[in-house]
């Protein structure tokens, strides 16, 4: 397992040990490392020639100062979990200045529209900062493939929108959401959580499951309802939105329509911790 520091350093051992022709298989990552992520990273061994993870906290993308330092940062154990896969795999983690300079700024793009809608109104500034580092890791990493999660749907949706809007040599894909045995999306932040919140909160994906036999037969309207009220009742969790939306504009709809094709999204708090998940409904 090799694990850089330094962009040039990364760079120069792709390129000493691995011609211009190899299929580089990249999973962009925050750390924590848990199977989810690891499922994506299983992919990109089986898909490709040689597989990059970044383990990156990127400052731009966090619009809460306290969630960014609250971050969990476990690079030894995520390097011991990365070799439970395989050895082979070249981990990149650097730190801000390796990335940013001097200026640790996140650039202005326009995703058309797909970043005002659930996070985007809920996280200032937070896709401006997912575009900024994700680029810039394409750049430096140059991979054939990219592996990212349903987990954040609305993250992969601006992702696919910008290497289409830059034509980006890179091809995305999307990956399953992997959950815990009791429904629970997993997630770096779940370690965060205290016991009460951890048993409370499978509640979120249970509610989703219900959501989705209730969209065959029920008004979006009357959905929202049910939603907002169940979680009214559940003391442990706060309701920060649940939305049905058009899986492809990302728009929040109020009567269906034959042939789209919808999601229901929703973000939850635990005390200070944010949870979000995601279900197709049709
Ligand atoms: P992070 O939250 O670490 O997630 C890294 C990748 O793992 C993302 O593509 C995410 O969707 C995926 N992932 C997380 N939990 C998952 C789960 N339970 N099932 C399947 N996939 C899951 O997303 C980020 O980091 C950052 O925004 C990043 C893209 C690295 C840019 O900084």
């Amino acid at each position: 397992m090799v694990v850089f520091k330094k962009k040039s350093d990364l760079i120069a051992y792709l390129s000493s040990n691995f011609d211009s022709n190899s299929s580089i298989g990249f999973v962009p990552t925050m750390g924590a490392l848990h199977q989810g992520h690891l499922s994506l990273i299983q992919k990109a061994l089986d898909d490709n020639e040689l597989a990059v993870v970044s383990i990156f906290v990127n400052p731009t993308q966090f619009d809460n100062p306290n969630d960014l330092v609250a971050y969990p940062r476990t690079l030894e154990t995520d390097v011991e979990l990365l070799k439970t896969l395989s050895n082979d795999i070249v981990v990149y983690s650097p730190n801000a200045e390796d990335i940013y300079g001097d200026e640790v700024v996140a650039s202005n793009f326009s995703f058309g529209g797909l970043e005002n809608e659930m996070e985007g109104q809920f996280r200032t500034g937070h896709f401006d900062g997912v575009g900024t580092i994700v680029k810039r890791l394409f750049e430096i990493v140059r991979p054939t493939n990219a592996y990212f999660g349903e987990k954040d749907f609305q993250q992969l949706a601006i992702i696919r929108h910008m290497v289409k809007q830059h034509g980006l040599p890179v091809t995305i894909v999307g990956c399953p959401i992997f959950r815990e045995d009791d429904g629970l999306a997993m997630s770096s932040r779940n370690v965060r959580l205290t016991e009460n919140q951890r048993d409370t909160a499978p509640f979120i994906y249970k509610t989703l499951l219900t959501a989705k036999t209730k969209f065959g037969t029920e008004s979006v309207t009357k959905i929202n309802e049910w939603v907002n009220t169940k979680f009214s009742k559940v003391e442990a969790l706060n309701l920060e939105y649940f939305v049905i939306a058009d899986e492809n504009t990302l728009k929040p709809i109020e009567e269906k329509k034959e042939q789209s094709k919808y999601r229901a999204f929703i973000a939850v708090y635990a005390g200070d911790i944010r949870l979000i998940d995601n279900i197709a409904l049709n």
